[in-house]
């Protein structure tokens, strides 16, 4: 249950609220947006303050600007798209502090609504400065944290506005803190993590969660490369990063002392391609050698063996068989967290959003949302994955497809957010 109070817990009539949203979303080069569900994701909250007729003033980071001004991060554009999605005007403020800001919330009317510019212009964002909080404070009555998915970082606008304003959560907030925790204290058994991406070093402590609390983990995406590694497969030009193999081995081990109860799942072949391209010629190799023939003209290097990745290959996706048995341990599964693709799905295909490395992470897609016959729950995070489902436009097919990144793991994880925390509690008058 969450226990912090919401915007349903106060009186907001009339009110000055500033909320928190985390608009960070992933841009193309000419600075348009890839993909909008964060700003969404936030409507709800919105409108609910909307109809209690408070005058909205909404603040938000996007990107590392790291302390200035920065032109291609600017929110204007996100502002107009939240306009757009409202279909109600959005004004915009150049700077997030200052007499500007200040004019524009002292002439707002109720039922009206302003975003500010980034937050991260300023330093004093990052520093969790209490002197800026007070800044973004002035004219305001109320504080609502809607941004969970910048909440894991202690920072003004997450911890030190709370200080200055009664802070309370937005409807997103809740949802996200509330389904992630309740998946992850009582989970429907048997309980699948499916674990991708780049760096095991990001994915330490839900890795050691998992092995505690699930019943099948499988791993996939780069991060797999450093298990295999650590086991003496050949991942040749694949990416890798070696200062990683004992911590690879640790939780090979730690996985080893739960083997009566856990499956704990290394890809057991792969596709390899020798360039990112969307043209890239692939083959499969199978480094547990269940492949006992080969087709002459499967292998792009007809007189590479299917067994051994060739020196100038990189491993880019799961193979065929890593995809099915993965697939085949999801029917059996009645919850599944997913976190990471499990192939470089950043590679789009010639003709559309798959591309020639995203098979084994479709295969898994099509398992979760029920394409082999058995639906489990399922739970998604990550940038990258939720990413790549928006570009498949698949984020209805799924439970829950959280906003944050860092933050779901932290919260996966157990770990507490600063920005949560720093809220008011439900209990207390
Ligand atoms: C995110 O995208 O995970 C959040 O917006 C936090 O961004 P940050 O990692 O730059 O703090």
């Amino acid at each position: 249950m969450f226990t912090k109070k919401t915007v349903r817990d106060i009186e907001l009539q009339g009110k000055t609220v500033l909320m928190r949203a985390d608009y960070n979303v992933p841009l193309n080069s000419d600075g348009s947006i890839i993909s909008d569900y964060r700003i969404r994701q936030t409507l709800p909250t919105i409108r609910y303050l909307l109809d209690q007729s408070v005058k909205l003033v909404i603040c938000s980071h996007l990107g590392r600007p790291e302390g200035k001004i920065d032109p291609a991060l600017s929110l204007k554009r996100i502002a107009n798209r939240l306009s757009e999605l409202l279909e109600f005007d959005v004004g915009f403020v150049s700077d997030c502090i200052g007499m500007e800001a200040q004019s524009a919330i002292a002439g707002l009317g109720p039922k009206q609504i302003i975003m500010l510019e980034n937050l991260r212009f300023h330093p004093e964002e990052e520093s969790n400065d209490n002197n800026f909080a007070a800044q973004l404070a002035q004219g305001i009555d109320i504080f609502v944290q809607d941004g969970f998915g910048v909440t894991h970082r202690a920072q003004a606008s997450t911890e030190a506005i709370t200080k200055q304003l009664p802070s309370v959560a937005g409807l997103l907030l809740e949802k996200e803190v509330d389904t992630i925790t309740n998946v992850m204290s009582n989970p429907k058994k048997p309980l699948a993590a499916i674990i991708g991406g780049a760096k095991i070093a990001d994915k330490i402590d839900v890795l050691h969660k998992f092995i505690d609390i699930a019943d099948f983990i499988a791993i996939g995406g780069a991060m797999a490369n450093v298990f295999l590694l650590a086991q003496g497969i050949r991942v040749a030009k694949s990416t890798v990063d070696r200062d990683e193999i004992p911590v690879a081995k640790d939780i090979m081990e730690r996985a080893k002392a739960a083997n009566n109860r856990l499956v704990f799942y290394l890809p057991q072949d792969g596709v390899v391609a020798n360039s990112l391209g969307p043209a890239a010629m692939t083959r499969i190799v199978d480094w547990s050698a269940h492949v006992i023939a080969e087709i002459e003209s499967y292998p792009r290097q007809p007189s590479g063996r299917t067994r051994f990745v060739a020196d100038d290959e990189m491993i880019l996706d799961i193979g065929p068989f890593s995809g099915a048995f993965i697939a085949g341990g999801l029917q059996l599964a009645e919850t599944v967290v997913w976190n990471g693709t499990m192939g470089v799905t950043e590679t789009k295909g010639l003709l559309g959003p798959v591309g020639p490395f995203a098979h084994g992470t479709e295969i898994l897609i099509e398992a979760m949302t029920g394409q082999f016959g058995h639906r489990p729950y399922s739970l998604v995070g990550g940038g990258d994955t939720v990413g790549y489902i928006e570009a498949r436009r698949l984020t209805g097919s799924f439970d829950h497809v959280s906003t944050g990144g860092g933050a779901s793991l932290e919260l996966i994880a157990g770990r507490t957010l600063p920005g949560v925390a720093a809220l008011m509690d439900k209990d207390n008058p």
